[in-house]
C-alpha cells in the first residue's frame, strides 16, 4: 500500500506551531533554534503518541475492535494519550503499568499520567516486573477479555510499530512545509528516542517528502546507541513491511543515536537534564520533562557546545511532549 491511503482518524487539529526560540539561541551561541511543538494538543496534554494513535486507532477500528491494550511505565506518556483517545473514541482501555523508578513509587502514583489515566476511566493493571512481565499480563488480559466476548486490539508499546510510526511520517511533510513557508532548511533536527517509533516515522517521512539533507537525531532515553540503533532498523523494517518505499530510501549514515544522556537508567533523572528542563523554561517559557525531552534538550545542548554537529545551520528541537511528568518529579526542581 501506499502512504497515502493508508487510513487515518485525526485525534487533533494539525500542523502543531513551528517557531524560533531567539533567547536560548542567544545563550547557546552563533546558531538558531526552532522549536517543533508537538507537546500542545487537544487530547489530555498531547505528546507525539497522540500523532501515532491516528493510525492506530484507524487500524484498530478498521479490525472490529471495540476496547483496546496498551502498555507502560507508570509514567507513561504513551499510556496517557492511548486512553485519551481511547476516550474520545468510545472505547475501554486496559492498561498495563510497571515502575521502572520503583524509590518514586509514592510520587509516581500520586500525581503525573498515573493520575490522568485513572480520571479518564482506564482499567489499570499495576504490576511488578520489567517489560517482559507487562506483555505477559498484556496477553493474560487479552485473553480475559476475548472471553468475555470483546475484540481488544493491543497498542504496543510506544506504538511503535510499522502503523504507529506512520504518524511522524505525516509529521515529516508537515515540517517540510513549515521550513519552505519559512524559507530555511535545518541542518539538524533532534528528539527524544525511546521505542524508536517518532524517530523511524520522521526519518522516513523527511526522505519520503524529498528532503534528503536534514540530519535526525535522536538522544536516546534509555539504551546505549548501537541497541538502539538496532531498535530504530527493526522499527523501520516494520514500516517497510506496512508501505511500497524505495529501497535504498535511507542508508546507514542516516541513522545518528546519541546513547550519552539517558544516566543511570530509562527514567532516572540526570543533572544535565534538569539543568536543560530549568533553562528552556527560563528562557523561553517552555516545558520540557525529565523523562524524555529533558534528555534530549541536554544531548542537543551538548552536541552544540563542544562543535559536535557537522555544519550546523538551523537546528530544530522536536518537543514530543511529557511536561506532566514534572509533577512526580518535583523533588528534582524544589
Ligand atoms: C515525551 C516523549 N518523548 C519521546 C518519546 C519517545 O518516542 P518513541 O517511543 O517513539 O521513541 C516518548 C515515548 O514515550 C515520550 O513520551
Amino acid at each position: 500500500m501506499k502512504f497515502e491511503d493508508i487510513p487515518r482518524i485525526p485525534l487533533t487539529s494539525l500542523p502543531t506551531s513551528f517557531y524560533g526560540m531567539p533567547n536560548l539561541s542567544k545563550e547557546l551561541g552563533d546558531v538558531d533554534l526552532y522549536i517543533k511543538r508537538d507537546d500542545v494538543m487537544e487530547l489530555a496534554h498531547g505528546g507525539n503518541k497522540t500523532r501515532k494513535l491516528e493510525y492506530v486507532f484507524a487500524d484498530a477500528f478498521a479490525k472490529g475492535a471495540d476496547c483496546v491494550i496498551t502498555m507502560g511505565g507508570i509514567q507513561s506518556n504513551h499510556v496517557r494519550q492511548t486512553v485519551s483517545a481511547a476516550a474520545k473514541l468510545g472505547m475501554d482501555s486496559n492498561v498495563i503499568l510497571n515502575n521502572p523508578v520503583p524509590e518514586m513509587k509514592n510520587e509516581l502514583l500520586g500525581s503525573g499520567n498515573y493520575l490522568l489515566d485513572v480520571i479518564m476511566g482506564a482499567n489499570v493493571y499495576l504490576i511488578d516486573g520489567d517489560d517482559n512481565a507487562s506483555i505477559a499480563k498484556m496477553l493474560q488480559v487479552e485473553a480475559k477479555l476475548k472471553a468475555a466476548g470483546k475484540t481488544p486490539y493491543i497498542v504496543p508499546m510506544g506504538a511503535s510499530d510499522g502503523i504507529g510510526s506512520l504518524g511522524y511520517m505525516l509529521a515529516a511533510q508537515e515540517l517540510i512545509g513549515q521550513w519552505s513557508n519559512m524559507n530555511i532548511n535545518p541542518s539538524h533536527i533532534f528528539l527524544g528516542t525511546g521505542s524508536c517509533g517518532t524517530h523511524a516515522g520522521l526519518l522516513l517521512g523527511l526522505r519520503y517528502f524529498g528532503n534528503t539533507t536534514t540530519k535526525v537525531v535522536g538522544v536516546s532515553v534509555s539504551q546505549p546507541e548501537e541497541k538502539k540503533k538496532q531498535i530504530l532498523r527493526d522499527v523501520i523494517d516494520l514500516v517497510k513491511d506496512v508501505i511500497e518505499l524505495d529501497e535504498g530510501l535511507i542508508n546507514e549514515d542516516d541513522l545518528i543515536i546519541n546513547g550519552d544522556h539517558f544516566g543511570k537508567a530509562y527514567a532516572y533523572p540526570t543533572f544535565e537534564a534538569n539543568a536543560a528542563v530549568k533553562l528552556v523554561a527560563e528562557k523561553e517559557g517552555i516545558l520540557l520533562d525529565p523523562v524524555y525531552t529533558g534528555k534530549a534538550m541536554a544531548g542537543m545542548i551538548e552536541m552544540i557546545k563542544s562543535e559536535k554537529l557537522e555544519n550546523p545551520k538551523d537546528i530544530v528541537f522536536l518537543h514530543t511532549g511529557g511536561a506532566p511528568a514534572l509533577h512526580p518529579y518535583a523533588g528534582q526542581f524544589l
